[in-house]
């Protein structure tokens, strides 16, 4: 197995065995530590370029992606929905736990100052979103969730997610 090609979906389970050597980055947030170079490069450059690319989520543990999971389930309750409805319509938005690549440190999610670091659709036609769409695969990073691959993906498009896949 090729860990660069690691799958994790909804149907794809991470195993609860994987563990993976973290390094840190410098605002706290850690990823895979076989993707530090390429990552760095790519932000450097992406800086080198004038713009000011944030990486706001990286590696997240089982009990993060637990948090943010239950997060979007009790925000659902609140407006209304049964607990069934809201664990199936959390799921359309977070992984639920143990099926979030975000917990292998080779995803992450990157915006930008001039959203504010928020994580939306907008993403897609800032400075930042544009390069990282053309030129994150010069570094091994993948857009993971596109637009119109929803059918495949079984997410929204997400074009502040990218994946390394070397
Ligand atoms: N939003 C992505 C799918 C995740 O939670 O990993
Ligand atoms: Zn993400």
């Amino acid at each position: 197995q090729d860990w660069r090609l690691l799958l994790v979906n909804a149907w794809n389970l991470l195993p609860e065995s994987y563990t993976v050597e973290l390094v840190r980055l410098k605002n706290g947030l850690q990823v895979d530590k076989r993707i530090y170079d390429d990552l760095n490069a790519m932000l450097t450059d992406c800086r080198a370029a004038g713009l000011q690319p944030i990486v706001c989520s990286a590696y997240r543990t089982q009990a993060t992606q637990t948090r943010l999971y239950n997060n979007k389930v009790s925000r659902l309750r609140a407006v209304g929905y049964s607990a069934e409805e809201a664990r199936v319509e959390a799921a359309r938005w977070v992984a639920p736990p143990g099926t979030s690549e975000h917990q292998t440190g080779l995803a992450l999610d990157i915006s930008c100052a001039s959203l504010n670091f928020e994580l939306e659709e907008a993403f897609a036609y800032t400075k930042e979103g544009k390069w990282l769409k053309t030129n994150a695969p010069l570094y091994g990073f993948i857009l993971r969730y596109p637009r119109r691959k929803e059918h495949i993906t079984q997410y929204p498009w997400e074009p502040w997610h990218i994946r390394f896949v070397g």
